[in-house]
């Protein structure tokens, strides 16, 4: 099993995920970050993985993009999709507006690797809107941000066992 993993990671935690998942598949897993890679042609794999974090309800664009413009040669691979975020509740929108439907459709696996904010490294306004989605969360008193290990093992599983 040859396996590509497109991923965009603004700060960092997504890069750590994909890094966990890599050391979980078998077969050749390559890593490739949307904004720092090189993509490579797709007819060297057999299997890919796509995902990101959300900003402001948002995955990256480049990922958007990148499976709109390969959606016939990805709808022939093995599939599957991760996001990660703070928010599990919206989950299910933050699939239908990063994915197209038809590569949804055909997907082996989905799933959510959780979040984490990691303020150090940020950006003034990124650090100011990170508090307020914090302070409005405890104030809503939604599920908190975290990270979901077991989600990467699972789609690591998945794949190893349709190989
Ligand atoms: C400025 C900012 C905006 C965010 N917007 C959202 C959002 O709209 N929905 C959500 O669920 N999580 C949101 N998050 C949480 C990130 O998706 C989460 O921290 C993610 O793990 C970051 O991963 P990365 O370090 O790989 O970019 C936001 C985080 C920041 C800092």
């Amino acid at each position: 099993m040859k396996t590509m993993i497109l991923y965009a990671s603004k700060y960092g935690f997504t890069a750590d995920c994909v890094a966990e998942l890599k050391k979980n598949l078998n077969g050749e897993t390559r890593l490739v970050n949307i904004n720092s890679d090189k993509i490579p042609a797709l007819d060297d794999y057999d299997t890919v993985l796509i995902g990101g974090s959300i900003y402001i309800g948002q995955i990256d664009k480049k990922i958007k993009k990148y499976c709109l413009s390969h959606l016939d040669e990805l709808k022939n691979k093995t599939l599957g999709f991760f996001i990660s975020c703070g928010s599990a509740e919206t989950i299910d929108t933050y699939f239908k507006d990063s994915f197209p439907d038809i590569l949804l459709e055909k997907a082996l696996t989905l799933d959510n690797f959780g979040g984490e904010m990691r303020p150090d490294k940020m950006k003034f306004f990124h650090k100011f809107v990170s508090n307020m989605v914090e302070k409005s969360a405890q104030k809503d008193n939604t599920s908190p941000m975290k990270p979901l290990p077991e989600s990467i093992l699972r789609m690591a599983n998945t794949i190893n066992t349709h190989s």
